[in-house]
């Protein structure tokens, strides 16, 4: 299946690492040209100069998704370089750590709401007025499982994700009209950077939850990322689709 990404310019935030990174060698592998977002400027240097090596149009700008000003300048940089945004993949985003929210306090919640939630808004605002322009565009949002769910101690982490997929839902129903799609993808557990604390003993005994009997590699995530900016996608937006083994049925 020609998936007709060839000459594509996505945009991948969080791109240096995990789901963005192996997202981005997806679409490379496609021929799509990229712009490679994130906090982190060697890791960032690091997947360019892979994605290039590899023969990819890799282009990438140092950003920090809670600065509403530095998302539109990674836009005009975007435009600059490529002339135009078929896609947008919001895969910046931090975990937090696991706290039972009674013990919690407001300092604790603040980049979890800022990056994980406002970050995707901020983004999304950001190039909403150039796929507007160009009556197409392409948006894709990494949730997670626990923004259908959620579950102890990642409760504020759930909230920002189940933002997520309420803000996806509303954009899909606002950007239709010229051409836009807006889904989320709500991984299950999976193994990157992100969750590099899980142990060998912990893996096992999460695995017991999937019905798949495993937890997820960024290699199950990131063909669905690439599907939904694809050619074929065209007529499926709103949605927050479960890449997680089956997690939650047993
Ligand atoms: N790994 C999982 O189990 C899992 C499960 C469900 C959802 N997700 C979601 O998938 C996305 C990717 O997660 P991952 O596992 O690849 O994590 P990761 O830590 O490997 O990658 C996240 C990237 O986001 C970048 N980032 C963090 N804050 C940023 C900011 N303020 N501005 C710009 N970039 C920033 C980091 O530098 C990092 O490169 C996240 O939104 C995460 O919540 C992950």
């Amino acid at each position: 299946m020609d998936l007709q990404l060839a000459g594509r310019v996505v945009i991948i935030t969080g791109g240096a690492s995990g789901i963005g990174r192996a997202t981005a060698g997806y679409f490379q592998r496609e021929g799509a040209r990229l712009v490679l977002a994130d906090l982190q400027p060697a890791a960032l240097a690091t997947a360019v100069a892979e994605l290039r090596a590899a023969g990819g149009e890799v282009e990438s700008e140092a950003v920090d998704v809670r600065d509403y000003g530095a998302c539109e300048r990674l836009v005009a940089r975007t435009v600059d370089a490529f002339g135009r945004i078929d896609a947008l993949v919001n895969s910046a985003g931090i975990g937090g750590v696991p706290m039972l929210f009674a013990e919690t306090s407001p300092r604790d919640w603040q980049d979890l709401v800022a990056i994980n939630l406002v970050g995707v808004m901020n983004c999304c605002r950001a190039v909403a007025d150039r796929m507007i322009a160009q009556r197409s565009g392409r948006i894709i949002n990494l949730a997670s499982e626990a923004g259908k769910g959620n579950e102890k101690r990642i409760v504020v982490y759930g909230a920002t994700k189940g933002g997520v997929i309420s803000l996806t839902r509303g954009l899909a129903v606002e950007l239709g009209r010229y051409g836009i799609t807006v889904n989320a993808v709500c991984p299950g557990v999976t193994r990157t950077p992100m969750t590099s604390y899980i142990t060998d003993e912990m893996e096992r005994e999460w695995a017991r939850m999937y019905p798949l009997g495993r937890l997820g590699q960024v290699d199950d995530i990131a063909p669905l990322i690439v599907f939904l900016a694809s050619a074929h996608a065209s007529w499926i937006t709103g949605q927050a689709i479960s890449v997680s083994g089956g997690f939650g049925r047993s």
